[in-house]
């Protein structure tokens, strides 16, 4: 069993995907064949959807609100925040998951890349607020202050990622050098930027590791090291040994 080494100069990026949260019982994206209920996930995860189709679009976020609500963070999640436990500054998690498991499990530096399914906001006024509800039918939210509709807080096909988001983990890669050990957990690297992220780590010297159940052949070929296994059976040892 491999095993992460690392000193007290290494900085550890880690990169998770849907796989991360497979084991809780959060269905993976390309695992539903790109489908809901005969929909397309971009016709319900799409600006343009959204104005064709609120409702469509409230019913599949509530719907996953609910099934999150009712999952716990596994293994996986927790030896992750153990880490960052660890490490502290020299931690930074980016997940492009949107269910808050790896919150739920202790983990605080981390940007959620593509949004917070606990989250919504007027796409007017933009600003996120927590929002458990779910809206199965009509009357929809709306904004208090400007009327406009309610939106969930995710990043959409087509749209951009924050900036800010951005600019904090390229800072961190940049400053780890070749210090930095980059691992891309349960993702398949279909997502851009997030699957850009191993060609950044590269190029400033850093190591690189994906650890993923049924890796894609063409992402695993960026990687210096491959671990196939499921995160929440191969994580803690990675980590912490056997
Ligand atoms: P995918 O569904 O594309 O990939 C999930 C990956 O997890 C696959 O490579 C699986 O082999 C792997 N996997 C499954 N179970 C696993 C387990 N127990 N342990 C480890 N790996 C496992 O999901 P993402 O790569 O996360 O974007 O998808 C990226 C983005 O595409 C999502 O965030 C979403 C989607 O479009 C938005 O919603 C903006």
């Amino acid at each position: 069993m491999k095993r992460l080494q690392l000193d007290d100069q290494t900085r550890v990026l880690v990169l998770t995907g849907a796989g991360v949260s497979a084991e809780s019982g959060v269905p993976t994206f390309r695992g539903m064949n790109g489908l809901w209920e005969g929909h397309q996930v971009e016709e319900v995860a799409s600006p343009e959807g959204f104005a064709a189709d609120p409702e469509l679009v409230w019913r599949f976020y509530s719907l996953r609100r609910d099934g999150a609500s009712k999952v716990q963070p596994n293994p996986g999640h927790h030896a992750l925040a153990r880490l960052e436990a660890a490490l502290g500054e020299r931690f930074l998690l980016v997940t492009q998951n949107v269910d808050g498991l790896h919150a739920r499990a202790g983990s605080r530096r981390m940007l959620a890349i593509h949004g917070e399914l606990f989250q919504s906001r007027c796409e007017q006024c933009a600003q996120p607020f927590a929002d458990a509800h779910t809206y199965f039918a009509r009357p929809l939210p709306t904004c208090a202050t400007c009327g406009r509709a309610i939106r969930p807080h995710i990043v959409w096909f087509g749209e951009m990622l924050d900036p800010a988001h951005l600019e904090q983990v390229y800072r961190f890669i940049d400053e780890a050098g070749p210090k930095l050990v980059f691992l891309a957990i349960g993702t398949s690297g279909q997502v851009y930027p997030a699957s850009g992220l191993v060609d950044a780590a590269h190029a400033v010297g850093g190591k690189t590791w994906l650890i993923d159940a049924a890796p894609s052949e063409g992402y695993a070929a960026r990687f210096d090291e491959l671990v196939i296994g499921k995160s929440g059976e191969v994580l803690p040892p990675l980590f912490f040994g056997p």
